[in-house]
């Protein structure tokens, strides 16, 4: 949520602070601002209510120049969206940004106001403007007056500040908000994301948990929860520089929807050879774990929790463990009873995900064998506090409606089952060679239902007059189905549930009618002909029916039952085939709407506050 991005530098960093809030644009697109000092003290502060876009704009307008400044861009969460609530808060000389949530603000607004403050805007952050501006009256420094800020606040925040009066600096707090350090050459940078800084430089610092550091030109400080100077590792990041870039594509959703081809090989690469896993590849401790596991508990959110729900099935049907899956938020604040030899798997795309991550923190007192994370960003918290990481390689991904994420843990937890139910002794060699040909087969399948776009786009227009759309699918096809109904409701705004078809009698048929859209995954598997009943069921009631169906699947279309009929593909791998038709078909529908596709309204991409 929000993204951060600081910069100290002898040339002019606007651009460059601008730029990065581009490349951040998808944690936060409410409201953008940047704060830029200049040799001279001058510090000239730039907000606006939107798109970044509105933001550079200004900023060109107005000239802003100098070589060190502060930007930020918004997700709103205390205060409407508006330019005045818009980041940097100042106070006095002083200019702040901010991620994350202060939970006693109301407590400090009411100790400063009563100390004189004047409140400007409706946010958490301004409180830190005013605490920093308060505290450096009698501190001998910034970073000091920053740290005794950090003592007083409650919650999760990364932070930065800049003192006008001395613009050779600015100081940053990490306190459950990820911060990263951009080094560079006679110039240093900050970011809530490397992705921000990868125009600039390669070379990264992540800072840790309450690590407050302060950064000049030509050094960085970084300084422990106690205070202690510490040093952090530095890495070099290999992320792909044109991240950033949709390329042909109109939108970075449809980008990454067909980059599934190409994620797929990667997140596969040197984990599998001709007929086996290769479990060692999925991380160091994998083997001694995975032998011992009986029990995985998943933990996620949105898509990664639906990847977990449609894992399940492959956990328990070939591994032979049992497996539960659960929402971090819920699973956070219930008592639970850890199974013995649980391992617990979190899921996430960007690894901050808040309340997935204060699960893994949780569940790490509560006694389970070990915690693994599969996830698509590395150096991200829960890569750095788990013990061991499993990475999805799918690339960047930036539209906020996650598709290759969700492909890629699929592919991942797959590698996974097959290496637990070997070393358990529950897959056998030609089991193994089956499900790993298949693997080797998928980018193949999923270019296949990739060639399926012009289909598609021609069914979407019987979608967007619609205020409702029902998905349904048996099985593993029921977290499909899940997920495809995320993918509706988050880009085109059109309402969308998902069922076990199974279930439907047992209320939902009671909606049907000729404006609610039904559609259905049907593959060609054991529980074909439970599937064709349900399709039954809502024929009879006058449904429109859409069924994305395999082709030797026996279903037969007429003016209320479209049929797609779909490439047979080997069965452990269709749950990942069928994603694809779905992703595409809530992408058209939302184009015909005109939503933002990439950016949709009121959400954000890592959602790092609770
Ligand atoms: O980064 P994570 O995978 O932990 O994110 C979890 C959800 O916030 C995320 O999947 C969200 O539901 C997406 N917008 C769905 O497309």
């Amino acid at each position: 949520m929000c993204g951060i991005v600081g910069a100290v530098a002898q040339r002019d960093v606007a651009e460059i602070l601008v730029e990065g809030l581009r490349r951040l644009e998808y944690r936060g697109y409410d409201s953008a601002g940047v704060a830029v000092v200049d040799s001279e003290s001058n510090l000239t502060r730039v907000r606006r209510l939107g798109k970044v876009q509105e933001l550079a704009d200004a900023v060109n307008e107005q000239h802003v120049a100098g070589g060190t400044g502060i930007a930020h861009t918004r997700w709103a969460t205390h205060g409407e969206p508006s330019e005045a609530n818009a980041h940097p808060h100042m106070s006095g000389d002083i200019a702040v940004v901010h991620n994350g949530i202060i939970e006693n603000h109301e407590e400090l607004r009411e100790l400063l106001t009563g100390r004189g403050y004047v409140f400007t805007s409706q946010t958490d952050t301004e409180v830190i403007a005013h605490l920093v501006e308060w505290e450096l009256r009698t501190s001998a420094s910034l970073i000091e007056a920053l740290q005794k800020t950090a003592k007083q606040l409650e919650g999760a925040y990364g932070t930065v500040a800049v003192d006008r009066k001395d613009p050779s600096r600015i100081v940053v707090a990490r306190s459950g908000s990820p911060i990263v350090i951009g080094l560079g050459v006679g110039e240093n940078f900050l970011a809530s994301d490397q992705l921000a800084l990868l125009n600039v430089t390669r070379r990264f610092i992540y800072l840790e948990e309450g690590d407050i550091a302060e950064i000049t030109r030509r050094e960085v400080s970084i300084f422990d929860a106690e205070g202690n100077a510490v040093e952090r590792e530095e890495h070099e990041s290999n992320a792909e520089h044109d991240a950033g870039d949709k390329g042909k594509y109109r939108h970075f959703m449809q980008k990454e929807i067909f980059e599934q081809p190409t994620a797929l090989i990667s997140t596969m690469e040197g984990r599998l050879s001709a007929d086996s896993v290769i479990t060692n590849a999925i991380g160091v401790k994998a083997e001694e774990i995975l032998s011992k596991v009986e029990h995985v508990q998943i933990i996620a959110c949105g898509t990664s929790y639906n990847s977990g729900m449609a894992a399940r099935y492959w956990f328990e049907s070939i591994a032979g463990v049992s497996c539960d899956v659960e929402i971090a938020s819920e699973f956070r604040y219930r008592k639970f009873v850890t199974r013995p030899n649980s391992l617990l798997v979190t899921l996430s795309q960007s690894g901050e995900t808040a309340d997935t991550l204060a699960a893994l923190r949780l569940a790490k007192e509560k006694g389970y064998m070990a915690a693994m994370t599969i996830c698509n960003v590395a150096g991200s918290s829960l890569v750095r506090e788990s013990d061991f990481a499993f990475m999805t390689r799918a690339g960047t991904e930036i539209g906020v409606a996650s598709t290759k994420a969700f492909t890629t843990q699929l592919a991942a937890m797959l590698m996974m089952v097959v290496s637990i139910g070997r070393l358990q002794g529950r897959v056998d060699q030609a089991q193994e060679t089956e499900i790993v040909k298949a693997l080797h087969e998928l980018p193949t399948a999923i270019e296949k239902a990739l060639a399926f776009d012009k289909e598609i786009e021609a069914l979407a227009p019987d979608f967007a007059d619609k205020h409702h759309t029902l998905f349904l699918g048996r099985g593993e096809y029921y977290p499909i189905a899940m997920e495809a109904s995320l993918k509706l409701k988050e880009i085109s705004y059109i309402h969308a549930e998902a069922y076990a078809a199974g279930e439907l009698k047992h209320g939902p048929l009671a909606l049907i009618d000729a404006d609610m859209p039904v559609v259905v995954v049907a593959p060609n598997n054991d529980l074909l002909e439970k599937l064709k009943s349900n399709v039954e069921e809502v024929r009879a009631r006058g449904g429109l029916l859409y069924v994305f169906a395999d082709e030797e699947a026996g279903f037969e279309g007429d003016e209320n039952m479209k049929i797609i009929k779909m490439p047979h593909v080997s069965e452990i791998i269709a749950p990942i085939f069928y994603t694809v038709p779905m992703q595409l078909l809530s992408y058209h529908i939302a184009l015909i709407k005109g939503t933002d596709v990439d950016q949709p309204r009121n959400l954000a991409k890592a959602v790092t506050v609770e």
